[in-house]
């Protein structure tokens, strides 16, 4: 089973996914760092160079890539706009446990302070508070229909979230 881990920027994907893949002895991958590490570009080069649109294309490409060379055990750190894209959203919650780490937009803009520029959909003329809430707004909807689990992860430790996802899989498994 592939878990896949979802939701806003800074809301902990990556060190959730890194711990919760450490507990279940399973790989951990970052769907952010195989597009980088197949193109051979950041993020933010990718978006500079190419657009959204084209970072979306192969975000697309890369997760179908993924999902369909890995019928083992592997937990997946999504980027924050994968599931946007409807065919990626049909994919993710197809053919992986998707786990939505909720977050509010305080805690968010909290952790993502001084990050906007490793973030490119965070640097834009909008204050920090009011592009998250935005783009929270538009997006919060597809999460919450996306996923299989939600967690709330407000005030919690990495480690909380991901023991609290690791109980809850074999409810649901
Ligand atoms: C994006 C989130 C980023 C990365 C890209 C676009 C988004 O991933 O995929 O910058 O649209 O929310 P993280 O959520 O891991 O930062």
């Amino acid at each position: 089973m592939v878990i896949s881990l979802m939701g806003f920027m800074g809301c902990g994907k990556s060190s959730v996914g890194r711990e919760l893949a450490r507990l279940l002895c399973c790989p951990f991958m970052d769907l952010d760092e195989v597009i980088e590490g197949a193109e051979g570009r950041s993020i933010p080069e990718i978006f500079a160079s190419d657009g959204e649109a084209a970072f979306r294309r192969m975000e697309a490409e890369h997760l179908q890539i993924l999902l369909d060379s890995h019928n083992i055990s592997a937990v997946v750190a999504l980027g924050g706009g994968t599931v946007m894209r409807k065919e990626c959203a049909e994919m993710v919650r197809e053919k992986t446990m998707c786990i939505y780490l909720r977050a509010t937009a305080e805690t968010l803009v909290r952790n993502l302070d001084g990050e906007s520029e490793n973030r490119p959909m965070l640097s834009n003329e909008e204050p920090l508070n009011v592009r998250v809430a935005h783009l929270l707004a538009l997006r919060s909807g597809t999460y919450e229909q996306t996923a299989h689990m939600v967690i709330d992860t407000d005030g919690k430790s990495v480690e909380e979230i991901a023991l609290e996802i690791h109980r809850n899989l074999d409810k649901i498994s």
